[in-house]
C-alpha cells in the first residue's frame, strides 16, 4: 500500500509548506499530495484553501493577491511559533525541491468563477519536466478541470476525486477520463469502490487518514493507498 503525504507532514507541521515537505521526505514518503491555485498575477502556487481566512492572514482570496503579496505573509506561525517565518511555496519551488523519485499528486484546487486556463498552465508546467511529469497524477473535484486536462492531453495521469458524485457516475467519469485511480473519502469507501475500480484497471487511493486504525480498514477494504498527514503511520507491504 501506497502512503501519500497530504499536503506533507501536515499533521506536524503547517500545510503545504516546504517545512511540511521536507518533513514527509525525511519520514520516508515516497510519494506527497499538495494543492495547487493561481496568484493574481499569473504564478502556480501551492496552497489549499481560495483565500487566506482560515490562517488569519490576510481576508483576500488567493486569486487576488500576486505572489509578492502571498510571499509576504507568514504561513507558519499560525500553526506555531516555532515554524515563524515559513512562505508559501511555488509550484516550481515545491518541485525543484522534490527528490527525483518521489510521486507526486498534484491536485488543481478550482474557484468560483473558475481559474480559466489552469489546465494549460500546470500542463505547459509539466511538459517542460518530462520526468516530473512521469512521477505526477493531477487531480480534481472539479470535473470540467480534469476533462479539459485530458482533452489538452491524451497522456497526462489523471486521479479523479469524485466528491459526493455517486459511485455510477464516478465510474463512467473515470472511465471516460482514462483516470488511473480514484481518490475516495474515506467516509465512503465500501468494497464496490474497490472492486470495480480494480475490475476496471485503477486503483483506489483514500483520503484522509490521521490514524493507524483507519489505515488498517482501508487495507482491510483492499485500497491501494492513503493520503495520510502522518507520514510516519506504517502501510502494509
Ligand atoms: O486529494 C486528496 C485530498 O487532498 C482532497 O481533499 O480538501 O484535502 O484537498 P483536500
Ligand atoms: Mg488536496
Amino acid at each position: 500500500m501506497l502512503l501519500i503525504a497530504h499536503r506533507g507532514a501536515s499533521g506536524t507541521h503547517p500545510e503545504n509548506t516546504m517545512a511540511a515537505f521536507r518533513a514527509a521526505w525525511a519520514a520516508g514518503a515516497k510519494a506527497f499530495e499538495f494543492d495547487v491555485q493561481r496568484s493574481k498575477d499569473g504564478v502556480l502556487v501551492v496552497i489549499h484553501d481560495n483565500d487566506l481566512t482560515r490562517t488569519g492572514l490576510d481576508p483576500r482570496a488567493v486569486r487576488d493577491l500576486t505572489l509578492a503579496e502571498l510571499k509576504s505573509h507568514d504561513f507558519g506561525r499560525w500553526f506555531d511559533h516555532k515554524f515563524a517565518g515559513e512562505r508559501m511555496p511555488t509550484l516550481e519551488e515545491l518541485i525543484d525541491a522534490t527528490p527525483s523519485d518521489c510521486l507526486i499528486n498534484l491536485e488543481i484546487k478550482q474557484a468560483e468563477p473558475v481559474y480559466e486556463g489552469i489546465e494549460k498552465d500546470v500542463l505547459d508546467f509539466l511538459n517542460k519536466r518530462p520526468m516530473v511529469k512521469a512521477r505526477t497524477a493531477v487531480s480534481s473535484f472539479h470535473h470540467d478541470t480534469l476533462k479539459a486536462l485530458r482533452r489538452l492531453d491524451g497522456k497526462v495521469r489523471i486521479g479523479l476525486l469524485p466528491g459526493r458524485l455517486p459511485i455510477e457516475p464516478s465510474f463512467e467519469l473515470a472511465k471516460e477520463l482514462s483516470a488511473e485511480s480514484l481518490n475516495v473519502n474515506q467516509e465512503r469507501l465500501t468494497p464496490e469502490w474497490v472492486e470495480r475500480a480494480h475490475k476496471a484497471g485503477m486503483r483506489v487511493l483514500v483520503y484522509t487518514i490521521v490514524k493507524q486504525e483507519q489505515i488498517l480498514r482501508a487495507a482491510e477494504l483492499g485500497a491501494d493507498g492513503v493520503f495520510s498527514n502522518f507520514p510516519g503511520l506504517k502501510v502494509p507491504p
